[in-house]
């Protein structure tokens, strides 16, 4: 059943180009998105004074990229919340606040419980979930159906890159349904995000093997950094989470501009850096802050596009990643730092697929 891979993570892992086509599949036109379950009027959208993104762990993650497209392109001001602190917070939401729930199961008790407290308050309620029928599924609104196929590794590999899609395919409904961004710029990302799942599968095909050996850096050490700005920070966040629960090795994501406030003390030439570097905009701050922990004689892996001639001169390894617009970056830049984790848990020997006090479905606060 894991059709010829050694672990359950690693076969999810190579089924991401399937899972993103399967995604994606008719709901891209020429020049618009179509989102057949989700029902809204652009006189409705236009009422939303805010989003609210509710949801735990890796599927938060996907919420936090969900904010950096609906602000930048709908022009909707987005809130994300960890669903145990949302239910906790008294959130100030209204029938003028859309909320969107993201669970890969449909059924976490934290994500199921925003839900329903965002019901009663007269919200508006999108579930993004990979599980047809589930509570989750079943309570919202609207949903957004991920096609990822059932997710069996408990870390999430294959439903969180789905999960980015389903937040891309709102988001772009939003802004049209706002008319926030002229036709030809969504002609434009509708075209670049049909091509992810070929860029995805190269990455696999062509980076594998070369993300096995750069999992060395990571063998003897007891901590590392995950650092990025933008959308490349939100997805630094996923690939220190994958790191921490299949490796057991401690890992912290942190904004690159945020180093210098405390968390430069504690790098040394034993806490090996992964520093992304796909956001163009961000490029020359995010150098900065490279040299910043070369200096102190950390070792750095580098993601980057692969039309970067320049990136390599600042980090000990680099690994390049197929060129897309900024935006669609995290789905290709997450792969191999999926893939890392994976070849440092197995060289460290643990249970990959079944890492230690942790459940794949969390029905319990
Ligand atoms: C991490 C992981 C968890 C889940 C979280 C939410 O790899 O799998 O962090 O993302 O427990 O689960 P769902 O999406 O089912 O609500």
């Amino acid at each position: 059943e894991k059709g010829g891979y050694e672990h359950f993570m690693l076969k999810e892992i190579f089924e991401q180009p399937k899972a993103l086509r399967d995604t994606l599949a008719g709901r891209l036109n020429h020049d618009h998105v179509v989102l057949q379950e989700v029902d809204l009027t652009p006189k409705e959208v236009a009422l939303f004074n805010k989003v609210a993104i509710v949801a735990c762990g890796t599927a938060y993650h996907a919420g936090l990229i969900g904010k950096g497209l609906i602000e930048h392109w709908a022009k909707i001001p987005v809130e994300v919340d960890i669903a145990s602190e949302f239910r906790y917070r008294a959130p100030l939401i209204d029938d003028k606040t859309l909320v969107v729930v993201i669970s890969q199961s449909g059924e976490t008790a934290d994500t199921l419980a925003a839900l329903r407290e965002s019901k009663k308050k007269g919200a508006r309620v999108i579930a993004i979930t990979n599980v047809v029928g589930s509570s989750v599924a079943r309570e919202a609104h609207d949903v957004i159906h991920t096609w990822a196929g059932p997710e069996i590794a408990v870390a999430s590999t294959k439903a969180y890159t789905t999960q980015i899609e389903g937040m891309i395919l709102l988001a772009l409904y939003l802004t049209q349904a706002k008319g926030t961004m002229p036709k030809e710029w969504i002609t434009e990302i509708i075209s670049e995000l049909g091509k992810i799942p070929d860029k995805a599968e190269i990455i696999l095909k062509e980076g594998a093997e070369r993300i096995k050996t750069l999992a060395r850096y990571f063998e003897e050490v007891g901590s590392a950094f995950f650092i990025g700005r933008g959308l490349d920070w939100a997805v630094a966040q996923e690939g220190s989470l994958k790191l921490k629960e299949i490796s057991y090795i401690h890992a912290e994501a942190y904004a690159s501009g945020e180093l210098k406030h405390g968390t430069l003390a504690l790098i040394t030439e034993d806490t090996p850096i992964i520093a992304l570097a796909t956001q163009r905009d961000l490029y020359e701050k995010t150098v900065s802050n490279v040299i910043e922990v070369k200096a102190r004689d950390a070792k750095v892996i580098g993601f980057t596009f692969e039309g970067n001639t320049d990136f390599h001169k600042s980090v000990n390894e680099i690994f390049y990643i197929p060129e897309t617009v900024n935006e669609l970056a995290p789905l290709l830049t997450v792969i191999p730092l999926q893939l890392l984790s994976y070849y440092v848990s197995v060289a460290r020997g643990n249970d990959v697929d079944k890492p230690r006090n942790l459940a794949k479905s969390v029905t319990v606060e």
